[in-house]
């Protein structure tokens, strides 16, 4: 196991050889773990020559680009700003099925918002930004065997998650990775290190796509979105009011968009159904589903079904992974 207060001075030390002293960072923040923690070291490397920004992609949860910059306000001592580029965004998504164009598309979306985010950057500093901050890990840099040198042995094939490939080549931005040998909880460890709040270090992953991958299919579909914000948020707030959040890796619903029939009252409906996932993990690679006891789901369901319009039938996901992927796209 690696001493965090060594991992921090190698990566200060690095970020400050990388960077010269006039130039300028530009990093996506989400408000989640990764992202947070690699902009308080490079903070504290480099000071306000960091600019962060926080992307609302109209794939977010219930209020979470609130949230999430009130958190940042309260919590953290960064400058933020935040930029709503949900309809450019969706206009995009509109009509696409597929998972692999969805995730493209999206990709090529926070592209556009950091080539405008960085013109802005000059203006205010009198030079375009050199480096891109990321707070890729480990996990998401490995293929099928670790980096030589790299220290680690584990030799899982995972597929890799970026959101913004291409994107410094494309933009002549220089890459800062300074989490790119750390699993999720040693930047977890790091974080608490720097003294990051707990509100974000304990945060559930979420993943770059947002809820484009939790809506199969076209997301701007009817009220798919919508629907799914607010089923989510009954599932997390009962997770929470549990006290279970933290035994939990990732939790979240997914909404299937097929039709349904049900009743309520005397009424027959055609609905939605939706799909709880809960899982457990060491490392995001494999996970086993997180088993709740019936009470709890018992309560949920109903929540569900009696406060959410459109949803008459709500399904558990107990599959591990393999064989599914964490995500339903
Ligand atoms: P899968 O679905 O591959 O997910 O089993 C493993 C973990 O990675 C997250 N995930 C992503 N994170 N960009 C991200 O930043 C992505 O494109 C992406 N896809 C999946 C997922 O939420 C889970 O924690």
């Amino acid at each position: 196991e690696w001493n965090m207060a060594d991992v921090l001075e190698e990566q200060i030390r690095n970020v400050k050889s990388l960077v010269g002293p006039d130039e300028h960072v530009i990093c996506g923040l989400s408000g989640g773990v990764d992202s947070t923690v690699a902009a308080v070291l490079v903070h504290k490397a480099i000071g306000d020559r960091l600019h962060c920004l926080f992307v609302d992609n109209g794939l977010l949860r219930f209020q979470e680009r609130e949230r999430v910059m009130l958190n940042f306000q309260k919590e953290l001592h960064l400058p933020v700003i935040c930029i709503d580029a949900s309809e450019q965004f969706l206009a995009r998504l509109k009509g696409v099925e597929d998972p692999e164009v969805k995730r493209k598309i999206i990709g090529e979306e926070f592209i556009h918002v950091f080539e405008e985010f960085a013109p802005k950057v000059e203006e205010e500093v009198g030079r375009s930004p050199s480096f891109l901050l990321q707070g890729t890990l480990y996990p998401d840099v490995i293929e099928s065997c670790p980096p030589p040198g790299s220290g680690r042995t584990h030799s899982h094939t995972i597929k890799s998650h970026h959101n913004v490939g291409g994107l410094p080549e494309r933009m002549n931005l220089k890459l800062i990775e300074p989490l790119k040998l750390l699993f999720k909880d040693e930047v977890r460890k790091l974080g608490k290190f720097l003294n990051v709040p707990e509100s974000f270090l304990k945060r559930h992953p979420f993943p770059g796509p947002g809820l484009a991958v939790r809506i199969p299919g076209d997301v701007t579909k009817g009220n798919a979105l919508n629907i799914l914000r607010e089923v989510d948020e009954i599932f997390i707030q009962a997770i929470k009011d549990a006290g279970l959040y933290d035994l939990i890796w990732q939790a979240f619903a997914v909404f299937l968009p097929v039709g349904t029939v049900g009743v309520q009252g005397d009424q027959r409906t055609y609905g939605y159904p939706v799909v709880l996932r809960a899982i457990t993990s060491e490392d995001g690679m494999t996970a086993d589903w997180y088993h709740f006891d019936r009470n709890f789901l018992v309560d949920v369901v109903s929540k569900i079904c009696n406060q959410v319009r459109g949803v008459n039938r709500v399904c558990v996901d107990i599959t591990s992974k393999p064989p599914a992927t964490v995500e339903w796209e």
